[in-house]
């Protein structure tokens, strides 16, 4: 059985997110999409929230699990016995960053974790969670950046309804 994991801050999965997760499911016979237990940064859901919103927006994909972990992705994926990890690439922007994230995993692992990319569809090169985020706080229309429940998730967030 072909076993991936996505890894990801996922504050909040956005469509960009969502197209990555549908188009990995179907390559592979599992998907677990993780949510990064990140110490570091503030995020606007709490992890147990980004656990439940990814549920909900993924309970149509039979083959997709959300999960959350700390640590090093290396450390989580080699407890789960999966040997590869997912990662969307929008913009060229992208891959400076993911490169080295991919080639450090992959020395770090002794080879055992591959980064596959998966190029995001052109309509959602350039949403990212914090844009999304950025527009609800002004009140913007996020209604093509998110699923309606997300959007108004993060509308309460911003205590707006
Ligand atoms: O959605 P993000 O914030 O771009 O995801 C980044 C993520 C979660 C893939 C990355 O930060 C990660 O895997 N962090 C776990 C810690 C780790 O393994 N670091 C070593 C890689 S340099």
């Amino acid at each position: 059985m072909k076993a991936a994991i996505y890894p990801g801050s996922f504050d909040p999965v956005t469509y960009g997110h969502l197209d990555v997760i549908h188009r990995a499911a179907e390559i592979f016979d599992e998907l677990t999409v993780s949510v990064l237990n990140n110490q570091l940064k503030t995020p606007l859901f709490s992890v147990e929230e980004r656990v439940k919103i990814l549920e909900k927006a993924t309970e149509n994909i039979p083959n997709v699990k959300v999960d959350s972990f700390s640590g090093l992705l290396i450390d989580y994926a080699k407890k789960k016995g999966v040997h590869v990890a997912i990662r969307g690439l929008r913009a060229i922007t992208d891959f400076e960053y993911e490169l080295q994230i991919a080639q450090t995993n992959k020395l770090l692992s002794k080879g055992e974790l591959d980064t596959v990319f998966l190029t995001t569809s052109l309509e959602y090169a350039y949403l990212s969670s914090s844009s999304v985020k950025e527009i609800a706080s002004f009140h913007g229309d996020i209604s093509m950046c998110v699923p309606e429940f997300v959007a108004q998730l993060i509308f309460e967030k911003y205590g707006h309804r």
